[in-house]
């Protein structure tokens, strides 16, 4: 299996960007492995400190490494949004690929520390492991909205600026940086899209030096999404649209079997939205 390294320099050389998908159960699980299969394409499993305090941290591992030995496709394991050092200690020691150091929310001198702490703990323990920091405050549920999450930074001036982006990771070393460039976490339910700055995220690429991750991947156009990967992005992450395909096929297998009471029967349709609408957001960052 190519590591998770080789996989992103070869998305980078290719234009393309990889998937990263949040799960919260193993139907979500499969849903993402079966539409990342079908089309022969790396793929990222995340899982925030709620999601896996749910499916079970070290179980969250277990599933990756289990399907790993079954099939061919590069998968890793990413423990997403961690907010504190001994969280992100939590799945370094337990062998997680890749963690989201996020200080996000923290004023710019304790954002730093704390990230360079956990970084510097995740060298220590195993170089392999990706490390990732944010910077630029984006809203942080994936979740349906009316109103955009407040000081989420969707305009020009709050966007995360290349000369931060230059001296925040020079100084905390990180492998992977997640900028702040126009998309926030969740969705609108008014079908509003947010705008993606594709002149900051070529910026911020070159000033950064380290691949780019797209967080609030959900409700962005799939033609943002492409000139996003063009400009500069490595990895785009997506739970909202997800969870959504997952509770509308999990409503759909309940009221077309309303008298099965088999979990793995009226749940066959919550696992088939996954998979489509992860094949779908898969297909538009793999240049199809
Ligand atoms: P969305 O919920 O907007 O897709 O964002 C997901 C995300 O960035 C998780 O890290």
């Amino acid at each position: 299996m190519k590591t998770y390294r080789e996989c992103i320099e070869d998305a980078e050389k290719k234009g393309l960007a990889i998937g990263h998908f949040n799960i919260s159960n193993t139907e979500m699980f499969w849903g993402v492995i079966n539409a990342a299969k079908v089309r022969n394409l790396p793929v990222i499993i995340g899982v925030s400190e709620g999601e896996r305090d749910f499916l079970g941290v070290g179980q969250a591992l277990a599933l990756v490494e289990s399907v790993r030995k079954e099939i061919d496709i590069p998968v890793f394991l990413n423990a997403d949004h961690t907010y504190s050092f001994d969280r992100v200690k939590e799945v370094i020691d337990m062998g997680y690929d890749s963690v989201v150091i996020d200080g996000a929310n923290l004023c710019l001198v304790e954002n730093m520390k704390m990230t360079k702490k956990c970084v510097d703990y995740a060298r220590s323990v195993n170089p392999e492991i990706l490390t990732e920091c944010e910077l630029g405050y984006i809203g942080s549920s994936s979740s349906l909205f009316d109103d955009l999450p407040e000081g989420a930074a969707v305009s020009e001036e709050l966007l995360t600026r290349p000369e931060e982006a230059e001296s925040f990771v020079e100084a905390v070393g990180v492998d992977l940086f997640a900028p702040a460039v126009g998309s926030v976490h969740g969705m609108s339910r008014k079908g509003l899209t947010p705008k993606l700055y594709t002149d900051r995220i070529k910026e911020i690429r070159e000033s950064a030096g380290v691949p780019l991750v797209l967080h609030g991947g959900s409700g962005s156009s799939d033609d943002d999404i492409r000139e996003a990967i063009k400009a500069g992005i490595s990895i785009i992450h997506v739970s909202t649209e997800i969870r959504v395909a997952y509770r509308e096929g999990l409503a759909k297998g309940l009221k077309d079997n309303p008298d099965e009471v088999a979990p793995y029967r009226y749940l066959k349709t919550a696992v088939s939205e996954v998979e489509r609408v992860v094949g779908e957001k898969l297909d538009i960052f793999s240049g199809k």
